[in-house]
This record gives C-alpha cells, structure tokens and sequence, in this order.
C-alpha cells in the first residue's frame, strides 16, 4: 500500500477524530452507512468534499470517461436519439467534467445540442474542477452548462446520466450469524475505529428478510454483503423530476442473484487509494474511495415503483458497440491516433477490463423510440 504523505495523513487524522466524536456521540456504535458517509462526504473533510485529486490517472482511481472520450462520445450518440425533439441533459456527479465536455462537443458535432447541461455535484471540490474544464470549451458549449445544488424544481425533457454514482453512494453491511443476520458497523476501541457487529433492526432487517426469502440457496454462516438502502430514495426522488425520455445508469455490479451468490463471502465493498485497489474502509480514513457493487435488480424494482420503464440491461461492452465504438476507432485516420484509440477501446470493451463487469441500466419515462445502446443484448431477464 503506498504510504501517505504528511498532508493526507493529518487530513485523515482530523477525519479520524470527526468519527470518533460521532461514534460517541451516538453512543458507541455507527452503521457501516453513517460511518462511509462521514469518510466520504463529511463536509470540508470527507473524501469527495476535500481536494485530492481522487479521479484520473494520478488520482485513486480511473472511470470510462477518464480511460478515453471514446466512451463520452458513444453516451453522446444515445443522448442524440432522445435529443432530436428538443430538450436537456442532466448529469448527475460529474467528476473530473470530462464526460460533459465531451459529450456537448460530440453532441454540437451532429447538430443536436441540448438546451442545457445541469450537473448536481455534491462534492465543492469536483464542482471547481468541472468549472475549470467546462470554462475552456466554446462559448456557445459552455454557456448551456448550469450547476444546481439541489435537484430542479421543474420537470425534465431530455436525458439524466449518471456515471459511477450509485455505487459511491453509501450501504449498509451485514453478516449472516447462526442466530441470524447482524449488522456491521464501527465503534471506538482505544483511538482505533474497528468494525463491530450490532442488531440488525428496522429497514436493514426488512430488507435482509426480503432478500432472503427471495435468493435460491440460503446464505452460509460468515458471510458478509452490502446492501444499499439510499438507492431506491435516491432514485425515486431524480426520477420524479424526468417528464419525458430517458435516464442511463453506467455502474460496476449484478443482478442479485449473482451479487448475492454463496460463494461471495466477503461481499463487493472496495476501496481504490492510489490506483491500489484493497477491501479495509478503516485506512486511509476520507483520503481513500469507498465503494460497493451495485444491485441492479433493487434499481430496476425502485424505477418500476417510480413509474419508469427499465428499457434495457446490458453489459458496457454491448452498450458501446451498439452506440458504434468501433466505427469511432475505424474513422480515425492518423495511424498513430487510431492505434491509440484502439488500445482505449479495448480498455473499455474487453470482459478483463471494464467491458463485462461495467452495465448500462435504461430507463424511459414516456419514451418509446429504439435506443442503439441497447439493440445488441438483453440482460434483463437476469434482473
Ligand atoms: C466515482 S465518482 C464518478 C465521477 C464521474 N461520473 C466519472 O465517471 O468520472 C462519483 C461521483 O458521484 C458524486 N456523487 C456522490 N453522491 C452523489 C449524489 N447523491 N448526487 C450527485 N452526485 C453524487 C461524487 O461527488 C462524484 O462526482
């Protein structure tokens, strides 16, 4: 593991002692939940909200976006079929901005510019570097995009994207004991904040149950997951904003049936610090990335309950030969730029990489047009 500078190290201590005060406060024990929000997103300390370098190659860890704008311009060629009649596009935690520039400089090269680009960022220190990026583009680019802080009042017509949002959003864990399930969560024990077990109450055992009962094989004694309870809320309250067309969700995870496979005993959370990938969230406290796999078959239950249509399940790969990567590559006539872009290509298609364990989630509101992103697979059926 690469060791922290003196910086990063004071940054965490003072994260450290946030957390601790809190674990008391609440009297010993904080959920696996409480405790990644405050390493992720306490405010001015919190690893989003702080100002490491966090996304590119420098950073923690590298996105689709970040791996090549080939990516950016394949999003851009399905956010044109719902553009043509008019309307906006909502990004939803922006990153580095790289994919917005891209896709409006794609989007303004086939003529279907949209109104406007708002992004909602949580995080201060991401929004500033977005400005920086999206301040370079032309003035007739730059000035369609708007930051909002919260999400709009007003209803939406266009596309909703959302790159690598769901699974930065904090989940509960648990652990299947004899007597049942527990819950995983930290407390104090001298200055250290260790991973302690609890009850396993209220909506988290709701939840537990549910899954259970549903799964075709019982879950061994030890076993660890993750379940993200904020990912229904957090839908239903962006999909209440989208009148009209279409929302993509970019993410690493499983139907749930595969996430919540026996043989997974140790669950899907990871932590990314300097392109070193491990699975301990009490290092590096708010100067590493927190993540969990995403459950695609509780998103596509929580878009159905919204009234959405789950228009297609696919694999990256499948979503980016359908929105036409390779044709991208093929048209590249410089030699030594078309070599570079296939090697990005294959960086983002081959199932080793990010083409098989990356999915595409479409969902449409009042949308009933073909979606090329989706016309070459159907996962579907493994929701
Ligand atoms: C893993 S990064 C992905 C960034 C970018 N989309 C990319 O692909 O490079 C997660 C992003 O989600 C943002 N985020 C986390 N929770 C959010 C929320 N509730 N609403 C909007 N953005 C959020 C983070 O601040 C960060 O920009």
């Amino acid at each position: 593991m690469p060791v922290l500078s003196p910086e990063e190290a004071e940054h965490s201590r003072k994260a450290a002692d946030l957390i601790r005060e809190r674990i008391r406060a609440a009297g010993g024990w904080l959920s696996f939940e409480d405790f990644m929000a405050l390493a992720l997103y306490a405010p001015g300390l919190g690893y989003y909200s702080a100002g490491s370098l966090k996304i590119g190659p420098g950073g923690d860890f590298v996105t689709a976006p970040e791996v090549s704008d080939l990516f950016s311009r394949c999003v851009a060629g399905q956010c044109a079929q719902v553009l043509e009649g008019g309307g906006e596009i909502l990004e939803l935690g922006a990153g580095t901005g790289r994919m917005a520039a891209a896709v409006l400089m794609a989007l303004s090269a086939r003529g279907v510019l949209p109104e406007r680009y708002a992004i909602l960022e949580v995080s201060a220190d991401l929004r500033d570097r977005q400005r920086a990026a999206l301040g370079r583009l032309a003035a007739e680019l730059r000035d369609r995009v708007v930051w909002l802080d919260r999400l709009p009042e007003r209803a939406l017509t266009g596309v909703i994207l959302a790159n690598e949002v769901l699974d930065a959003l904090p989940c509960r864990r648990f652990v299947i004991a004899e007597d049942g399930v527990r819950e995983l969560g930290v407390a104090v024990q001298g200055e250290a904040i260790v991973e302690r077990e609890g009850p396993a109450q209220g909506a988290l055992a709701d939840a537990c149950a549910s899954l259970m009962s549903e799964l075709p094989e019982p879950l061994p004694a030890g076993y660890v997951s993750e379940i993200c309870l904020c990912a229904a809320p957090w839908l239903a309250g962006v999909a209440e904003r989208l009148e009209r067309g279409l929302m993509l969700l970019f993410d690493y995870g499983l139907p749930r049936s595969h996430y919540y496979h026996p043989q997974r005993v140790t669950g899907t959370l990871r932590c990314h610090f300097k392109q070193r990938v491990h699975d301990n969230p009490y290092v590096n406290l708010a100067v590493q990335d927190i993540t969990a796999w995403v459950d695609f078959t509780r998103v596509a239950e929580a878009a159905v309950e919204c009234g959405l249509d789950v228009r297609g399940f696919v694999t990256q790969a499948a979503f980016l030969l359908g929105t036409g990567i390779d044709r991208l590559v093929g048209e590249e006539a410089d030699p030594v730029r078309h070599a570079r872009l296939a090697g990005e290509a294959r960086r983002l298609l081959l199932p080793g990489e990010m083409g098989e364990a990356f999915k595409v989630m479409a969902l449409t509101r009042d949308f009933d047009a073909p979606l090329a992103g989706f016309a070459l697979q159907d996962l579907r059926r493994s929701l």
